[in-house]
C-alpha cells in the first residue's frame, strides 16, 4: 500500500476499530484460555474487541497462526491482518548463548548472524515481530535480567544492539526470513535500585544520557521498527506515561517514528505506581506519552474511544498511533500477504537446520570466558583420567530463561557430548547434586524442580561424586545457577552457587586438588571461593542448545577460549554496582596511597572487581608492546594513530581482543576513568605477531559537556590499549584548539 492508501484506510475506520488496532492480547485468548492474560481479562474482551484486535503475543506455529489470521481477517471490518509478536531473545528453537554471553564474544557481527537465523526460524513459524534486542545497560549483577543485556558498556551495547536489529530485520522487512525488531526496555530498566526487578530508577539526566540512553539510540538509528517502554519509573515518572522520555527524547531527539509498545501491563501498573488514580487516567497518560500499543491490559480498548468522545483527548492521538501500526503492517507486507513467511513445510527444514546449529555452536564457543588457568591445566589431555562431576554434566537446561520455545529433548547434555570424544575410556560422569536442592521452591521453578531429589538421593549423589573425584587425576566440575535463577523477576541478594552445589564444590575440591570449574550462569557471580579453589575456571553462561558440544571442544583444546567479560565480576555483593567506567573521585586510591585511610575505598574489600570488564584468557599468552603514537597532538580535524604489536608467545593458536580505552584528564564535567572506544580481535599462530592500529578522531573524544551538548574539549587524554579494562599500557596525547 502507498502512504496515501494507508491514510485512506485510516480515514475509513471507525474510532473503535482504530483503538482496537492499539490493543494486544495473548494468543491463548483465541483458543478460549481466558487465563492467558490474567483472571480479569475475559470480561475486558467482548467478542467484537477480540475480533478487531491489532496484535497478538505469544502465538507460534505456521499452521495455527495462518488459521488464526484467516479467521480474524474475515471478522475484521477492513480485513486488516494482525501482527504476531513473540519474545525471540537468543534464538527460536535453535538457541544461541544468552545475550550476556554474546556480549562476551566482542563480535557484534556474530550476533547479527545469530539474530538473522533466529528471525528465519521465527518467520517460518508465522512470527512477525520479536521483542528483542534488550539493550538495557547493566551494572548490578543482582538484577536477574543482566542475562538479557550485552553488558555494562554503552559503546559495546550500541554495536550489539544495532547488529541485532539488522540481523532480525535485514534490509527490508518484506523479505523472506525477516522479522521486526523491538528495542527494549525504554528506558533505564537496567538501573533498578539495588538490582531488584521493577524497582525505581533514579539517575541524573547526565548519567542517563551519557551511559544508559546510547544503545537504545543505536538501535533506533539502525532502523528498529519498534520500541518497548520499561516498567520502571525514571526519576519519579513511570516510563510508560513519561512524555519527556517518549515524545521528546525517543521521538524528537532520537528520531524514532516506529511503533511504541508498552511492556506487559505497564499501562495498568501506573496505578500501583501511584501515578494514575485509575484505568482512565492510565489511558490518558499512556496515549499522551505516545504509547501506540497496550500490551495486555485492555485499558486502551476500554477507555480511548470514550475519552475521545467526551473530548478529553483528541482523536488525532489515536490516529497517529493507529497509522504507525498500519504502517508497520504495511512494511512487513501483510496487506498483500497476511501470512508472510509462515510455512509448514519450511518449518521442517529451516528450524534447527544443520547450518543454524553450527552457528549456535560457534557462538557458544566464542562466548566462553576463561577466567583462570593455573599451570595450564586446560586444555585437557584425552589420556588423563577425568571425573566429570556436577548437575550440569547431566542437565539439558542450557537455554537461559527466555527460551521457552526450544525443547530440552533436542539438547545434548555434557555427558552425551563427552561420550563422543575418543578417549581411552577414562572418563566418569556423576551428577553430584541437583541444581537447586530440595529446599528451593518458588513459583515458576516447577520445571527445574523435576530435577529435584530427596535428601537421601542428594547424599548418595554427593558420595558418588567424591569417590569419582578421589579416583581421578582431574575433576571437571560443571556447576552453576538454575536457568530460572536469572532472567525476569529473578533478582538475587546473594551471588553465589546454590547451597547444594556449594556443598558439592567443597567436598570435591577437598577430595581432589585439580579441579576445573565450568560455570553456568546468567550473571556475574561472587567467585572468590570458586576461583581460589579451582585450578581453572571457565564461564560458559547459558550457552544454548549446542552449548555442550562447544564446551567439549574448548575443554579438549580443539579451539581456544576467546571471550572477554562484558560485565565486571564483583569481588562480593557489597561491591555492586561495580563497573569499569566509573567517574573519577577526588580521592582515588593509587599505589602510593595504598595503605592510607581517607581515600575512596572499602576498609574490608578491594575496590577492584575479582574479574574486570574486558578480561579473559586464552590457552596461549600474548605480549602486547608499548603504544606508539604517530603524533602526540591533534586538532579537531586531525587523526592520531595509536599502534601496538601483539605477539603470540605461546605454543598454540589463539585470539586476543585488543581494547582501546580513553580518559579525558580534565573536562567541564568529571569523566569516567576509562571508556572503551574500540576493539579488534586478532587471531595469531604461535610466534606470530601483528601490528594493530586504532585511529583516534575528535568524535571519539566527545562527551556530554556542562552545556549539555556532545562535544570535545581541548586538553590531555590518556590512551590505553590492552587485553582488558585494567590494562596499564598507557600513552598520552593532546587535543589542541
Ligand atoms: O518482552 C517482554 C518483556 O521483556 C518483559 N515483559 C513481557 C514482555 C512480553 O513477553
Amino acid at each position: 500500500m502507498t502512504e496515501k492508501e494507508l491514510k485512506t484506510l485510516l480515514a475509513d475506520m471507525t474510532l473503535e476499530e482504530k483503538v482496537d488496532q492499539m490493543n494486544q492480547v495473548a494468543a491463548g485468548m483465541f483458543s478460549g484460555d481466558i487465563t492467558a492474560m490474567g483472571p480479569m481479562a475475559a470480561k475486558l474482551y467482548p467478542p467484537e474487541v477480540l475480533a478487531r484486535t491489532g496484535s497478538v503475543l505469544g502465538g507460534m506455529g505456521a499452521e495455527a497462526l495462518k488459521k488464526l489470521q484467516k479467521e480474524q481477517i474475515e471478522k475484521q471490518p477492513h480485513k486488516i491482518p494482525m501482527l504476531f509478536m513473540l519474545d525471540v531473545i537468543n534464538g527460536f528453537k535453535t538457541v544461541y548463548p544468552i545475550p550476556l554471553g554474546q556480549g562476551a564474544s566482542f563480535d557484534p557481527e556474530l550476533s547479527r548472524e545469530c539474530a538473522a537465523m533466529a528471525a528465519e526460524e521465527a518467520a517460518v513459524s508465522g512470527v512477525h515481530v520479536t521483542f528483542a534486542p534488550m539493550t538495557d545497560l547493566v551494572r548490578d549483577a543482582r538484577w536477574g535480567r543482566v542475562m538479557e543485556s550485552t553488558g555494562e558498556d554503552p559503546y559495546l551495547n550500541s554495536l550489539f544492539c544495532a547488529a541485532m536489529v539488522k540481523g532480525f530485520q535485514g534490509d527490508d522487512l518484506r523479505e523472506e526470513g525477516q522479522v521486526a525488531a523491538c528495542v527494549k526496555h525504554f528506558a533505564g530498566y537496567g538501573g533498578a535500585t539495588a538490582g531488584r526487578d521493577y524497582n525505581t530508577v533514579e539517575l541524573s539526566e547526565h548519567t542517563f544520557r551519557e551511559f544508559y540512553l546510547r544503545s537504545y539510540e543505536a538501535g533506533v538509528k539502525a532502523g528498529a521498527a519498534m520500541v518497548m517502554t520499561s516498567f520502571n519509573t525514571v526519576n519519579g515518572t513511570p516510563a510508560t506515561g513519561n512524555r519527556w522520555l517518549m515524545r521528546r527524547i525517543l521521538r524528537e531527539e532520537m528520531g524514532f517514528d516506529g511503533v511504541l509498545i508498552s511492556d506487559w501491563a505497564a499501562i495498568e501498573e501506573m496505578i500501583p505506581h501511584g501515578y494514575c488514580a485509575d484505568r482512565k487516567e492510565a489511558a490518558i497518560r499512556a496515549i499522551r506519552a505516545g504509547v501506540d500499543i497496550d500490551m495486555m491490559t485492555g485499558i486502551y480498548s476500554e477507555q480511548l474511544a470514550k475519552l475521545v468522545k467526551e473530548g478529553t483527548i483528541p482523536e488525532s492521538l489515536v490516529d497517529e498511533a493507529c497509522l504507525r501500526i498500519l504502517t508497520l503492517k504495511n512494511k512487513l507486507g501483510l496487506f498483500e500477504n497476511p501470512f508472510k513467511d509462515a510455512d509448514e513445510a519450511k518449518e521442517k527444514t529451516v528450524i534447527r537446520s544443520e547450518k543454524h546449529r553450527a552457528l549456535a555452536k560457534k557462538a557458544a564457543a566464542e562466548s566462553f570466558v576463561l577466567l583462570k588457568n593455573e599451570k595450564k591445566i586446560l586444555p585437557l589431555k584425552k589420556t588423563s583420567k577425568i571425573a566429570f562431576v556436577g548437575p550440569y554434566v547431566k542437565s539439558r537446561n542450557l537455554f537461559g530463561s527466555w527460551s521457552f520455545i526450544a525443547e530440552a529433548k533436542d539438547v545434548e547434555n555434557l555427558e552425551e557430548a563427552l561420550k563422543k570424544v575418543e578417549t581411552e575410556e577414562n572418563m566418569t560422569f556423576s551428577r553430584g547434586s541437583s541444581v537447586l536442592g530440595t529446599a528451593f521452591k518458588l513459583q515458576g521453578f516447577e520445571e527445574s524442580e523435576k530435577e529435584d531429589f530427596t535428601e537421601e538421593e542428594e547424599q548418595v549423589m554427593l558420595e558418588e561424586a567424591v569417590k569419582a573425584a578421589k579416583e581421578a587425576e582431574i575433576v571437571v566440575l560443571a556447576v552453576g545457577e538454575d536457568r530460572l535463577q536469572s532472567g525476569e523477576a529473578a533478582s538475587r541478594g546473594f551471588l553465589d552457587l546454590p547451597e547444594v552445589q556449594k556443598r558439592l564444590f567443597d567436598a570435591v575440591t577437598a577430595a581432589n586438588e585439580n579441579v576445573v570449574t565450568v560455570l553456568f550462569s546468567g550473571r556475574p557471580l561472587d567467585l572468590r571461593e570458586v576461583s581460589a579453589k579451582s585450578k581453572a575456571l571457565l564461564e560458559v553462561w547459558m550457552p544454548g542448545s549446542e552449548g555442550a558440544a562447544a564446551i567439549v571442544e574448548i575443554l579438549f583444546g580443539e579451539q581456544a577460549p576467546q571471550g572477554k567479560l562484558p560485565m565486571s565480576f564483583p569481588y562480593c555483593v557489597g561491591q555492586v554496582p561495580v563497573h569499569y567506567n566509573a567517574y573519577a573521585t577526588g580521592r582515588p586510591v593509587t599505589p602510593e596511597n595504598a595503605r592510607e585511610r581517607f581515600h575512596s575505598r572499602y576498609i574490608d574489600i578491594p575496590n577492584q572487581p575479582i574479574y574486570s570488564f574486558g578480561y579473559g584468557l586464552s590457552y596461549t599468552d600474548f605480549e602486547i608492546s608499548r603504544i606508539a603514537l604517530d603524533r602526540e597532538e591533534m586538532k579537531a580535524s586531525e587523526t592520531i594513530h595509536a599502534s601496538v604489536t601483539v605477539k603470540n608467545i605461546g605454543d598454540r593458536e589463539g585470539t586476543e581482543t585488543l581494547q582501546l580505552y580513553l580518559h579525558d584528564r580534565a573536562a567541564s564535567v568529571v569523566r569516567p576513568v576509562k571508556e572503551l572506544k574500540g576493539f579488534q580481535k586478532v587471531k595469531l599462530q604461535p610466534g606470530e605477531e601483528k601490528k594493530v592500529t586504532f585511529a583516534i578522531t575528535e568524535e571519539m573524544l566527545r562527551f556530554l559537556t556542562e552545556d549539555g551538548v556532545w562535544a570535545s574539549e581541548p586538553g590531555a587524554f590518556d590512551l590505553y590499549i590492552g587485553g582488558a579494562s585494567n590494562t596499564e599500557n598507557q600513552a598520552v596525547f593532546k587535543l589542541t584548539e
